[in-house]
């Protein structure tokens, strides 16, 4: 049975794909979960594998290499898909140490673990052992409005928020290792993700939380920027699909021409909030277009992402299956249906980051 190690497996994309390996495999793989659950880990995400015995849970920091070499000798893990780091732009412009930290030191020991388990003493690695690292597409920096204009796998890196810096600096080490050791990784960078269990932070689910309780929605500058939404499940699949498919040593762009400016992703909730409440909701009278504001800009606001996802689609097969408005439909009822889950998502820590960020 294959083993995978997979690292903040609590937070969105990590539990997504989870359920995602455990409905397409069922009891023919094991998953170790490693994860510190900061602020954006919840086990309640994982609530309904957490029994299974194929399933294990290990609460560790990815910078304590003790722990995680501790995981490497104790278990024969085949596979590692490397979520963990801290995610959110907004975060960065405020305490960027925390994501060098993470995102750097924390690869670091991941690659290095996982080469020291896998090495052989002759040279070269056991055989079918690999190392998938989950990165964004905003390594490669901002696009101009034109909307001809793509990332690519080629495009130069060109990172400009800490987040994407740190990020950006996670690639080039798993690309060194793999220069320098041979050793058997792939890269992803993919757009913005959207679907069940993100936390409100994130602009979908703060603008979903937001309306249904009649707060303000705030939008950054001119509510123009650009971004490439793609549902979160198609996401999961493409990495198992890179894993198994794709040639080691490479990077894949995993994205979906789903371009849209900020303001037409309020407008398009707002009027899904509306068609999907019943009639007698006392929520839809206040769930209107006054409730957007806008508000100061993001320092160092990227203008645009947009992924050309020829080669994952040409080589792998891959394309992304959820249309925006099917896929919006399916995170508004998710939504609906946990309402206990965001309330306590948006309940301790995330008041007061709310305040500080939005209410100076
Ligand atoms: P998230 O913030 O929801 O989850 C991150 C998880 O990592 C949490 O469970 C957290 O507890 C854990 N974690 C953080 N620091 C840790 C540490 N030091 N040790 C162990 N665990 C730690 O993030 P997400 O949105 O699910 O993103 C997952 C990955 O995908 C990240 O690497 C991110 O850069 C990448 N990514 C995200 C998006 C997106 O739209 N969200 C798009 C492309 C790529
Ligand atoms: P976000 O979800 O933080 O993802 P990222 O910054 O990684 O792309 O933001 C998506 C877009 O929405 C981005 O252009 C910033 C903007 N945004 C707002 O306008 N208001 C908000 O409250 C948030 C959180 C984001």
């Amino acid at each position: 049975m294959r083993t995978y190690l997979v690292t903040g497996g609590a937070g969105f994309i990590g539990s997504n794909y989870i359920h995602y390996m455990f409905r397409k495999y069922d009891n023919a793989i094991r998953i170790i979960n490693v994860d510190a659950l900061t602020y954006a880990g919840n086990l309640e995400n994982l609530k309904d594998v957490e029994n299974r015995d194929n399933y294990q849970f290990v609460k560790a920091d990815i910078c304590d290499r003790d722990a995680i070499a501790k995981i490497f000798a104790e278990n024969d893990i085949d596979r590692v898909v490397h979520f963990a780091a801290e995610s959110h732009v907004d975060r960065s412009i405020r305490t960027p140490e925390v994501f060098v930290q993470t995102n750097v030191l924390g690869t670091a020991v991941m690659l290095n673990c996982a080469k020291a388990a896998w090495e052989l003493p002759g040279g070269g690695f056991k055989e079918g052992k690999k190392f998938l690292h989950v990165s964004t597409d905003e390594v490669y920096g901002s696009l101009p409005e034109d909307e001809n204009a793509f990332f690519y796998e080629t495009t130069p890196y060109d990172p400009h928020s800490p987040y994407s810096a740190s990020k950006a600096a996670s690639d080039l080490l798993v690309k060194a290792y793999m220069d320098t050791y041979r050793f058997p990784a792939n890269i992803t960078n993919c757009s913005n993700n959207y679907g069940p269990y993100q936390f409100p932070e994130k602009l979908i689910p703060l603008v979903i939380n937001n309306a249904l309780q009649g707060r303000k929605l705030p939008v950054y500058g001119d509510g123009k920027n650009v971004r490439d939404w793609l549902y979160v499940e198609d996401h999961a699949k493409a990495i198992d699909m890179v894993q198994e498919q794709g040639r080691l040593f490479e990077t894949y762009n995993i994205g979906g021409h789903n371009e849209k400016q900020n303001i037409e992703i309020l407008h398009i909730i707002l009027e899904t909030l509306r068609e999907m409440l019943p009639e007698t909701d006392p929520r839809r009278a206040h769930i209107n277009e006054d409730l957007i504001t806008y508000v100061e800009d993001r320092k160092g606001h990227d203008r645009r992402y947009a992924i050309a996802p020829d080669k994952i689609r040409k080589e792998i097969g891959w394309e992304p299956e959820t249309m925006f408005q099917e896929g919006i439909r399916k995170t508004i009822r998710w939504f609906f249906d946990n309402e206990e889950w965001l309330k306590n998502a948006a309940s301790g820590e995330y008041q007061k980051y709310y305040s500080e960020m939005y209410e100076k």
